[in-house]
């Protein structure tokens, strides 16, 4: 979820500063670029360079380092950060937020920062029940900043109440939840297909393809990230998934896929047909090894059913329904009569002329088409990238229905 995520961390002089430590190595553990600011008092009580060292970036404590005589941006970081997170703060800095005072670098982003604030308080009980600091918190709450509220316990002083920083990792966790509340495509539920499909022509052999499966897996990975629910119905392939939002159903025959398809397209609210299906069939499969016999052999094929066309007789108006078409020529327009025979609502087309394209790589050309006949040209890209330009357009036409 803070995969990339930018997010700043704002710490104040509070004892519980030595929790921040482990904060920062959550966060960038978990994807995220975590950039530390201090105040001045904070510095006391952790060093900035165990901050650094954790983030991976300088630590900002002045406006103005008068050796280097380099000036801090608070404007650039205040508009760099997804989100701020303000931990611990204290009674004096909760103070100066709510009265837009700004006597230090920190202060000076907070009021910067367009992206949400999050504040953890942590101080003595009789600090943060004093109705100067409560009636602080309200009026942050009421300027839209987050309270991520103070646990109770042990304290430094070593009185027992509340006033406790909240644990580095609930505070992640809480994090978590709020980045996946704004993912686009939360709650929504997706089929994927990918890989190749196996026909089988006796139980050793099979007609088969060079599908590797990766465009169909990096599919997968990245409607994931964006916060639907996968199911991801996957020809032989060596490709793995790590997403516990993918449920993976593995298949071999173009029949076993159909019947994975049709199952569980009911319930989807969109479908993307990446994998390669076989057109062809064995008429017979043949119960035990073939031997070797005349000087050649004939293996009568039948056609499969295809099965984007059968969701696509199928799909209710509010569904989305995007197939791929590999072409070597007249690709735009071979393109659009799939995109109509199929009912699609998009088509994504890669052509074998394009170097870098196709089934085995790590990249691939592709062209969108869609069903107002919108086309997008896309530059050759990683599987990964591609995915992230299909994630974008599904959205689109999901917002649409
Ligand atoms: N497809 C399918 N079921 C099949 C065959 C293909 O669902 N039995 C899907 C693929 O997953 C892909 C799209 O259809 O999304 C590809 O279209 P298709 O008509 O199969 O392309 P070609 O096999 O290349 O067809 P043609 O030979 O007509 O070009």
């Amino acid at each position: 979820m803070l995969k990339d995520k930018n997010i700043i961390v704002g710490v104040c002089g509070s004892i519980a500063a030595y929790k921040s430590a482990l904060l920062v190595r959550l966060l960038v553990k978990a994807g995220a670029n975590v950039q530390v600011v201090m105040t001045p008092d904070a510095a006391n009580f952790i060093t900035p360079l165990t901050l650094s060292t954790l983030s991976k970036h300088p630590v900002h404590i002045k406006y103005f380092d008068t050796e280097s005589g380099e000036w801090d941006n608070h404007v650039a970081l205040g508009l760099w950060a997804d989100y701020m997170l303000i931990a611990p703060a204290t009674a004096n800095t909760l103070a100066k937020m709510a009265n837009g005072l700004c006597d230090n670098l920190l202060l000076a982003v907070y009021l910067s920062a367009k992206c949400p604030v999050y504040f953890a308080p942590a101080m003595d009980l009789d600090m943060w029940k004093h109705p100067a600091t409560q009636n602080n918190v309200s009026k942050l709450k009421a300027y839209g900043n987050v309270l991520i509220p103070a646990g109770t316990g042990e304290l430094a002083s070593g009185l027992y109440g509340e006033g406790r920083m909240a644990e580095p990792e609930e505070i992640v966790t809480l994090l978590q939840h709020e980045v996946q509340k704004t993912l686009p495509l939360i709650g929504k539920k997706i089929l994927v297909t990918a890989g190749p499909t196996y026909e089988a022509i006796d139980p050793v052999r099979f007609i088969g393809n060079h599908s590797s499966g990766k465009m169909g897996f990096a599919i997968a990975d990245e409607l994931a990230d964006l916060g639907a629910e996968i199911t991801l119905i996957a020809g032989p392939t060596a490709q793995t998934t790590i997403s516990r939002h993918i449920n993976r159903i593995d298949v071999n025959s173009a029949a076993e896929m159909l019947d994975a398809c049709l199952y569980e397209f009911q319930n989807a609210d969109a479908c993307i047909m990446s994998a390669a299906v076989a057109d062809y069939t064995p008429v017979e499969v043949a119960s035990q090894k073939i031997k070797k016999q005349e000087s050649s052999l004939n293996i009568g094929l039948k056609k499969t059913t295809d099965i984007l066309k059968t969701l696509g007789e199928i799909k209710r108006t509010n569904q989305v329904l995007i197939g791929f078409a590999l072409e070597t020529e007249n690709e735009e327009q071979y393109a659009i009569d799939k995109l109509n025979k199929k009912n699609l609502d998009l088509i994504i087309l890669n052509s074998l002329n394009d170097d870098g394209a196709g089934f085995k790589g790590d990249t691939n050309k592709v062209t969108m088409i869609d069903r107002l006949l919108n086309k997008s040209v896309f530059e050759l890209k990683s599987k990964t990238a591609v995915a992230a330009d299909i994630g974008h357009k599904l959205v689109e036409l999901l917002n649409s229905k």
